[in-house]
């Protein structure tokens, strides 16, 4: 059986993964430093698949304990979600997010290369497609960054690609996804963002949940179709799929290879407000404010490459994301 460490794997989308992992017969370990995740999603992942995972609570930052973990479990893979993710936190904290995204990066490869686990699934992310780049994207377009959070997503794939030009016995595997949202069809786990949520959908919940008035929607003047922004919305489950089949694909093929994981559809915010009040039964009151600094009108994935190399394509829709979502949220108000 393959064991599988998991970085950030108390997160939303490493939960997600592990729970896949597990029904799919893998033995799972899990980092995580807690900074942005609860213990108890532990539970919640035997609870769900009735299997236990070993837990460490340690930070990437700490070279000796990620060093330990390979030294106390035969890891075959990593799957490597633990960072900083928040654009806006990234613009105000830009060593922070340099030291733990890259820092932490740095000394897992040295943690996998010391005991010769040379197997990688990275999350990545479509915003390395930057500004400069027209949609749908594709793998093969330049990668670039308006924030420090989208620079450490850049230099990571970098860093990752020049380990597999150094040594070819490297598999790695970039997954660039795009806005993932929804939660386990079971809402034992689900989005779970620590204070006022900076992403749509996890506001939106709040929104119908009665704990915030209204949405303030990001500008109405983008050349979209209802003139709100655009995006490529992918339930987290499909998302937790595509990196089985990424592990897959890494086992059989060394070298660096970027994977769009989306639906290569695009929805704008308004249609996602419309689907989330068909979901909840609820009004979703919006007040239309002047756009975010550094938000694109469009992003939306072109998903031939994940279609062909994995063989995995997303196959749920945004009224099941919506409703998985509000399942999760009616579930847990208080978080998990
Ligand atoms: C989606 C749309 C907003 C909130 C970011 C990161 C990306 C990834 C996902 C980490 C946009 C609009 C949002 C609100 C709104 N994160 N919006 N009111 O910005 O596409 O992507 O999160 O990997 O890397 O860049 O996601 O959910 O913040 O915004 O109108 O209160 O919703 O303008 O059009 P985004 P988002």
């Amino acid at each position: 059986m393959q064991t599988i460490l998991v970085t950030g794997g108390t997160g939303f989308i490493g939960s997600h993964t592990c729970v896949e992992l597990i029904q799919a017969g893998y033995d799972v370990v899990i980092l995580d430093n807690l900074s942005n995740s609860k213990e108890s999603c532990v539970d919640r992942i035997k609870e769900i698949t009735g299997v236990g995972v070993k837990f460490y609570k340690a930070d990437l930052l700490d070279l000796e304990s990620t060093k330990r973990i390979f030294d106390e479990n035969k890891i075959d893979s990593v799957i490597h979600f633990a960072g900083l993710k928040a654009v806006g936190e990234s613009v105000e904290k830009p060593l922070e997010y340099y030291e733990n995204n890259i820092g932490g990066t740095i000394n897992l490869i040295k943690a996998m290369r010391d005991a010769n686990c040379k197997s990688i699934v990275f999350s990545s992310s479509a915003t390395v497609y930057g500004v400069n780049n027209k949609v749908p994207y594709t793998e093969e377009m330049t990668t670039s960054a308006t924030n420090p959070y989208g620079y450490t997503k850049v230099m990571i794939e970098q860093i990752l690609n020049d380990m597999t030009v150094s040594d070819k016995d490297w598999s790695v595997v970039a997954l660039r996804y795009f806005n993932p949202i929804g939660a386990h069809e079971s809402g034992l786990i689900g989005e779970n963002p620590n204070g006022i949520p900076n992403n749509l959908v996890p506001y939106i919940a709040q929104v119908a949940l009665g704990k915030l008035e209204h949405l303030r929607v990001f500008g109405d003047d983008y050349e979209t179709p209802d003139g709100t922004g655009v995006r490529d919305y992918i339930h987290v489950t499909d998302l937790a799929k595509g990196h089985l089949a990424a592990l897959e694909y890494a086992a059989e093929n060394k070298g660096f290879q970027p994977i769009n994981l989306g639906t290569g559809n695009g929805s704008s915010v308004m249609e996602v407000v419309k689907a989330y009040e068909k979901a909840c039964g609820k009004n979703i009151p919006v007040v239309v404010t002047p756009r975010r600094a550094g938000d694109i009108a469009e992003s939306y994935a072109e998903t031939s490459l994940a279609k062909k190399l994995l063989g995995w394509e997303a196959k749920l829709d945004i009224s099941k994301m919506c409703e998985d979502s509000w399942n999760f949220t009616m579930k847990n108000p208080e978080g998990m």
